[in-house]
């Protein structure tokens, strides 16, 4: 079958990927959707079970830092489009091992931007490169009002932002240098099914469950900003086709939360969905020390998008929230999975005898 378009999506087994390549594969039965991602421990292949299927999507296990290989797919399949998503995404990890994430994030982006410049050689009608990138670039805000704009300097903290930081500016530097058809985004925090339990909220959801310790860092006083993930795929979907070459869009849904009022609503909705006493576990609650360079608050203004191509996120917090820890209740089996590392098994059963 020809295909209208060959689009690369990395990392598309991880958390936000899984949800892009779900969005792409259903909703355009005529692209080619070629999902190249490593399965580090944040790739698990059964966030995509109900499309593995799907006659217009690829799977290819490969490292992004790969570069004959990310050259040769860019030959086998076509490619004239990439999302690209692939990333080490954890702050705290990146205290322990911030080499991986340079590796990853630096050389792994430029890697996919030399391999789009080969192929494309020049002949950049029809082509994009979307490289989805993090708020955290912009450092930390004060408790203020103020917000992220899509001009406010960099200044990031976390050898994890550090490293996004670069890749960033590598995205630039080939838009600038070479004219590669380019577009940034930088999106505040996402929340939804299938994020890896290393992260806040399904961590703490799961832990409400079982009625383990909920740590909080320092005294619960950080801000972030929380999207609704299948509002992130539904902006990156708008931009991938209606953006601007060489643009930066924030995506935000200006919904700021304290940590600690945060966990207070995950404690009420997890004890209510599971028939328990809302609030009974608020004892759960368990301060710890605080994250190394932690950064107090981030907030996104999402007007540029909003007025130039008129997105806005679909769900309401509450409503988002409601959706998500009912999801994680439900589906203990993912969980499980994940949690007993089973999950890293589900490649050599799919994919090894294709
Ligand atoms: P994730 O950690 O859940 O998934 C990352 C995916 O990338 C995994 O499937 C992993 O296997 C894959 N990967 C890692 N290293 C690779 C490599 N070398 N080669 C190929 N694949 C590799 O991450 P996420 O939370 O879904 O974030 C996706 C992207 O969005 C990242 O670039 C992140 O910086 C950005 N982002 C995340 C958030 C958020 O709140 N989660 C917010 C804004 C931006
Ligand atoms: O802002 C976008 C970023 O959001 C993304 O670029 C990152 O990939 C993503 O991981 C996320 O980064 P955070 O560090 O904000 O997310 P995390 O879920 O790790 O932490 C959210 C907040 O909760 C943060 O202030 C730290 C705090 N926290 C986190 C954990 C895991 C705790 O208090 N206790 C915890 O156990």
């Amino acid at each position: 079958m020809e295909f209208k378009r060959n689009i690369l999506v990395t990392g598309g087994a991880g958390f936000i990927g899984s949800h892009v390549v779900r969005l792409f594969v259903n909703k355009y039965p005529d692209y080619r959707i070629v999902n190249l991602d490593k399965l580090t421990y944040a790739g698990n292949l059964a966030n995509l079970k109900d499309i593995e299927n799907a006659p217009n999507y690829v799977f290819v296990k490969a490292d992004i830092c790969d570069f004959e290989t990310v050259c040769q797919v860019f030959k086998d399949y076509a490619i004239d489009g990439v999302i690209h998503l692939a990333a080490e995404s954890h702050v705290d990890r990146s205290i322990k091992d911030p080499f991986t994430f340079a590796k990853t994030n630096v050389i792994g982006t430029l890697s996919l931007l030399q391999a789009a410049r080969l192929a494309w050689d020049g002949q950049w009608e029809g082509k994009r490169f979307y490289h989805i990138s993090t708020d955290e670039v912009y450092g930390a805000l004060k408790m203020d009002g103020s917000f992220f704009t899509e001009t406010t300097r960099y200044q990031p903290h976390s050898p994890y932002s550090a490293a996004k930081a670069s890749s960033d500016h590598f995205v630039r530097a080939f838009h600038d240098t070479y004219g590669l058809p380019t577009v940034v985004t930088n999106c505040s925090n996402n929340y939804g099914p299938y994020q890896f339990p290393e992260k806040l909220i399904p961590l703490f959801i799961n832990n409400i469950r079982h009625r383990k310790p909920l740590p909080v860092y320092g005294k619960g006083e950080n801000i972030r900003d929380w999207l609704y993930v299948v509002d992130h795929a539904r902006a990156i979907d708008l931009i991938f086709h209606e953006g601007k070459d060489g643009e930066t869009y924030n995506i935000g849904g200006f919904n700021e939360w304290k940590n600690i009022d945060l966990v207070k609503v995950l404690i009420r909705t997890t004890d209510r969905l599971l028939g328990r006493a809302e609030g009974e576990d608020l004892d759960l609650i368990t301060f710890v020390t605080d994250r190394a360079g932690h950064d107090l608050r981030y907030a996104i203004d999402s007007t540029k998008l909003k007025t130039e191509l008129g997105w806005e996120p679909s769900l309401q917090f509450e409503e988002g929230i409601e959706k998500t820890v009912r999801w994680y209740l439900e589906h203990q089996d993912w969980m499980d999975n994940v949690t007993s590392g089973d999950y890293q098994r589900y490649y050599e059963d799919m994919y090894k005898n294709r």
